[in-house]
């Protein structure tokens, strides 16, 4: 079968055999769309330790059951399904309280320690926990982003601690930080305020009514603006969900005494807390890869008509063309979003 498969700093579309189930708690997919992540460009950049060279990349997809292993009961062949990112035993100490990021027996593998979804077929580990059926009346693209993206921005949102009538800033309106904002709308906040240095990004923000307010920080003093919105005091939450070079300092600036802080973004350096400067403002601070643990009910607000992600896939491209692909997206080419990999 086609692969993309990654060697140290390059990528190559070659031939793999297909995966074969190895434990009764395995499935294979059959993969019916993938996409690219900014953690793929992270690992062909270096900047992911644990990745295994010659490893088949992608974790974002969704797919057909071709085959189950013994211990699986609630999938069957034929099934559509969507992929969580995370592999996850839903067992040991961490998943049995949700944080199945952390789980003992698996954490990011797909793609990344094992052979991932961007090839024509795929096997995935504990296959009960990790794959979800996509409800009927979704589509394979409405559900791509369920298990990562999606997820991420809800995590933002969660740990934000969105409530009603907050007055809540996202930092990076990527496709993580525009999910955030959609994921944030069921809390009722009173305003979503998007940030971004790219315009084009901004204005999706707005046209999507995902924000109810744009700002670049880079053509205005952004405090002074956030200030202005809340009678002086800052946002009640913010999600970083940008990773550039002084995001992290924007995103407890903006935020008001008492507020949550929650960083989203994968940083490529150290980060400066300077407690003497933020000390009596009293800021809650979570950080995190994501705990994706409520595919079912993203599924299901995505089959209700609550959240709908169509709008971030601004291209199309044949498994054969992925190389073609991770340069676009590299060169965030005609301002593109996320793609959609076909097979
Ligand atoms: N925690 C997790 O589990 C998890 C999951 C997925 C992605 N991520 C991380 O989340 C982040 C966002 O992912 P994405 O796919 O949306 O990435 P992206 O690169 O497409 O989006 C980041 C956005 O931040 C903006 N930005 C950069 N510097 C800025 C600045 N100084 N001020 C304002 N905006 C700025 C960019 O213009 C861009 O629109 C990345 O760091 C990614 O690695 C984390
Ligand atoms: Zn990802
Ligand atoms: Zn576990």
């Amino acid at each position: 079968m086609k692969a993309l498969v990654w060697h140290k700093n390059t990528i190559e579309l070659t031939e793999r055999p297909y995966p074969q189930i190895i434990h009764p708690r395995d499935a294979i997919v059959k993969v019916k769309l993938s996409s690219i992540c900014t953690s793929d460009l992270h690992i062909i950049d270096g900047f992911v330790p644990k990745a295994k060279d010659g490893i088949v990349l992608g974790h974002e997809f969704v797919g057909e059951i071709a085959e189950v292993g013994g211990d699986i009961k609630n999938l069957r062949i034929g099934d559509r399904v969507s992929a969580n990112c995370e592999t996850f035993c839903g067992e040991c100490f961490f998943c049995k309280r949700g944080f199945i990021n952390n789980c003992s027996n698996g954490g990011w593998e797909l793609g990344c320690t094992i052979d991932g979804c961007q090839a024509e077929y795929v096997r995935v580990p504990f296959a009960d926990r990790g794959l979800t059926k996509i409800p009927d009346n979704v589509s394979y693209k409405n559900a791509l982003f369920t298990g990562d993206i999606l997820s991420s921005g809800y995590f933002g949102a969660e740990l934000c601690n969105v409530k009603e009538g907050d007055v809540f800033a996202v930092i990076g309106a990527g496709p993580v930080g525009l999910c955030a904002m959609a994921c944030a709308k069921i809390f009722n906040p009173a305003r979503i305020i998007a940030i971004d240095i790219d315009e084009y990004r901004l204005n999706l923000a707005r046209k999507s009514e995902l924000a109810d307010y744009v700002f670049n920080p880079g053509k205005c003093d952004i405090e002074k603006e956030i200030k202005l919105l809340t009678e002086g005091r800052g946002a009640d939450c913010v999600a970083e969900c940008a990773g550039g070079k002084n995001t992290f300092e924007t995103a407890w600036k903006i935020a008001r005494a008492n507020a949550n802080v929650a960083v989203v973004a994968m940083y490529e350096e150290n980060q400066i807390l300077p407690l003497p400067q933020m000390y009596g403002k009293n800021l809650i601070f979570k950080t995190g890869g994501v705990d994706a643990v409520h595919c079912e009910k993203l599924l299901d607000l995505i089959s209700g008509g609550v959240i709908n992600t169509d709008f971030l896939v601004s291209s199309e491209y044949s498994l054969d063309n992925i190389i073609q692909a991770y340069n676009d997206f590299r060169l965030k080419k005609d301002n593109c979003l996320k793609f959609a990999i076909t097979y």
